[in-house]
């Protein structure tokens, strides 16, 4: 069922769990999130990096909405980290409802112009969209301390970017990383509470692959419904691939992809079930939910 992102996230939020966005690239990712969502009778989002979009364009898009509408459980689709007026046009165009415009590139004055414009745009298509200050990094090695700490979110510049620009909801960066943590995660909880209390809207957490448990569940604690998902199960992929492809009994093409997808779709439900997302499928059934499906099958 295709659902918008903000009725995932605000019942998630209201029922203190969060909603799983995975980063999809192709068919076999798209089949394994909705078999894993499916099996654990979870709510989940399909995210397409603008690298994924660059690669499928608008058959990709079309592929995610379609998986989406005919899913069992409530699914969003968005546009994850996009820097490109372009872009957002793009999946605006082919239906995309959830956006995220990433300005945290640019200095705080032009990620200011550039959220506020494309927030603008997206509400005009009843998009709405997720937008980023301070800047998660992906290679954290050769960054010192000190760097470390002025790429984190800042609570009141947060409060400030929120009002001017307009957005739906806020990732937060908080020592939380892109790829693999080169060493054990610390993310700054006081840091987050004090953004919780001053902002009611739905904060994200980027770069959850690697987050141990209970960083998972006191972040949920402190306001964060959804969780960004990409290395791990790339990861999976990419192993399992190479398992099939050069393991001692050759297999057949659709065998090698069933096997790909059952590695990412075990994945994807260890972090439903960290998540807490798993059985709230049907808290997600709202009239507006029931009435877009209805709309859409139409
Ligand atoms: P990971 O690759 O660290 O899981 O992060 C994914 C992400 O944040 C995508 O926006």
């Amino acid at each position: 069922m295709l659902t918008s992102t903000q009725e995932l996230l605000e019942t998630a939020r209201r029922n203190v769990y969060a909603i799983g966005a995975f980063n999809v690239y192709n068919l076999e990712g798209v089949k394994a999130v909705i078999t894993a969502a499916e099996a654990a009778s979870s709510p989940v989002m399909l995210q397409l990096h603008p690298s994924a979009l660059k690669y499928g364009k608008a058959p990709l898009v079309a592929l995610c909405m379609e998986s989406a509408r005919r899913a069992t459980v409530p699914v969003s689709v968005h546009l994850d980290h996009s820097t490109s007026a372009q872009d957002i046009r793009l999946a605006l165009e082919s239906g995309v409802r959830s956006i995220m415009a990433d300005g945290s590139p640019l200095s705080y004055e032009e990620n200011r112009a550039f959220t506020r414009d494309m927030t603008a745009l997206c509400h005009e298509y009843g998009a709405v969209v997720e937008a980023e200050i301070g800047r998660i990094s992906g290679t954290e090695d050769g960054l010192t301390i000190a760097e470390k700490e002025a790429k984190m979110t800042d609570p009141d510049q947060a409060l400030e970017f929120v009002h001017f620009a307009k957005v739906d909801s806020l990732a937060v960066t908080i020592g939380n990383v892109h790829g693999e943590y080169k060493s054990p995660p610390r993310l700054d909880f006081p840091r987050l509470e004090k953004i919780r209390r001053m902002l009611d809207l739905p904060l994200v957490l980027h770069g959850a692959s690697g987050l141990p448990e209970d960083m998972i569940s006191r972040s949920i604690q402190l306001g964060v419904c959804k969780f960004n998902v990409n290395t791990e199960v790339r990861q999976a992929y990419m192993e399992a691939l190479k398992d099939e492809i050069c393991g001692d009994s050759p297999k057949d093409l659709l065998e090698i992809a069933g096997e790909a997808i059952a590695a990412m779709a075990e994945v994807i439900t260890d972090k439903l079930h960290l998540f807490g997302s798993v059985g709230k499928a049907h808290l997600h059934e709202t009239p507006y939910a029931r009435s877009l499906a209805a709309y859409e099958q139409a």
